[in-house]
């Protein structure tokens, strides 16, 4: 009841200014009883994922609370998990504005912001502030001035920065924003990432004494063959888990909207079909050799239990967020046969 009204209010803003205002009014009040107008009680629907337990199946996808500053507002909603980033080693803007936009009637959304966050120090300084025991898992990338062939190196120094602070890392190579990035999926570039990531991840596990899982967040936008190749070298380089996906750059299913045409990677409903499509392909090649998440186009629980149908461990939401708000989390969590 409360989000409706609130949605009516945002939703007659600019996205992005509605989306900051957001964010702001959920960390001023992420630990106060002021959080009464979002908390609520899910059940608990506890599900082993990565040799981790959730407390439920249901995530906040990446990108929107990319600094980490709202974790505790997102815990009182009965979140199982959070993804924040995705983060960078230095502070970027992104791209240049507008930058994100809604095209309500196919409950869609477009956005190309481009990685704008404060940095990777400022987001590990909100992991240790954070209040709640939510799980946390950080999206990880790489800066836009940083050349895609050293883009590893990106990867590497979060990983550093953020592992002890993490339930899981989440390597983000599918943003259709950053230019490039797209390229570190295919071939040699992958194999190299990848191994390189494992490598990182057992000295740091030595060093902290503690195991944290990675996971790699890939595209919609790819075809039979390169999808089985990305879990070949998944496969072969022993990652824990696959998250798919992230936003599309097809338009075909948003033809003639309003906002259609905007350059950007295209998430919410116009994606559910195609992500579902990539979550079971994946799912089909991976084989039971890790776990994949589900995300893209989760508008309602119908849709969810689909992505589990289809093989997937967990979900995660953002467009579908925004447009029901937190009663989905609910719903889900209510209403899918989660296993
Ligand atoms: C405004 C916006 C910003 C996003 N930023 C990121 C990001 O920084 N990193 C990332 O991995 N995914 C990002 N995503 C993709 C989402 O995490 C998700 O994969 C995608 O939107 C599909 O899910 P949905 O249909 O539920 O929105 C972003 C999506 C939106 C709409």
């Amino acid at each position: 009841m409360f989000y409706k009204l609130a949605q009516k209010v945002m939703f007659q803003m600019d996205p992005e200014v509605a989306h900051n205002i957001a964010i702001g009014s959920l960390k001023m009040t992420g630990n106060n009883p002021l959080n009464c107008f979002y908390r609520q009680t899910v059940k608990p629907a506890p599900v082993e994922c990565m040799g981790l337990t959730f407390p439920n199946p249901v995530g906040l996808a990446a990108g929107l609370d990319k600094d980490g500053e709202s974790i505790d507002a997102f815990h009182a909603m009965g979140f199982g998990h959070i993804e924040v980033g995705t983060v960078t080693p230095r502070p970027q803007p992104g791209n240049d504005q507008p930058r994100l936009f809604r095209l309500k009637p196919a409950k869609g959304i477009i956005n190309r912001m481009g990685f704008n966050n404060k940095g990777v120090d400022n987001l590990v300084r909100n992991l240790v502030a954070k209040k709640t025991d939510i799980m946390v898992g950080v999206n990880i990338g790489k800066n836009k001035d940083t050349p895609v062939e050293q883009g590893k190196d990106d990867y590497l120094i979060c990983m550093d920065k953020v592992y002890q602070h993490a339930a899981y890392i989440a390597v983000n190579i599918s943003s259709p924003n950053t230019p490039g990035l797209r390229t570190l999926q295919y071939g040699e570039l992958l194999d190299d990432l990848l191994s390189s990531i494992k490598a990182k991840q057992t000295e740091l596990a030595e060093k902290h004494g503690k195991y944290v899982p990675v996971a790699l967040k890939i595209a919609p936008d790819l075809t039979d063959d390169e999808i089985k190749s990305i879990s070949d070298s998944l496969i072969k380089n022993n990652f824990d888990a696959a998250i798919a996906t992230n936003t599309t750059l097809s338009r075909d299913a948003v033809e003639g909207l309003l906002h259609a045409e905007e350059t950007g990677g295209l998430s919410g409903k116009p994606l559910t079909d195609l992500s579902t499509q990539v979550i079971k392909k994946l799912v089909d090649n991976l084989d039971g050799a890790m776990p994949v998440i589900g995300v893209g186009g989760i508008n309602s629980a119908k849709d969810a239990q689909d992505k589990f149908a289809a093989g997937a461990k967990m979900v995660q939401i953002y467009s579908g967020f925004i447009y029901q708000g937190p009663q989905l989390v609910k719903q889900i969590v209510d209403q899918c046969d989660v296993k």
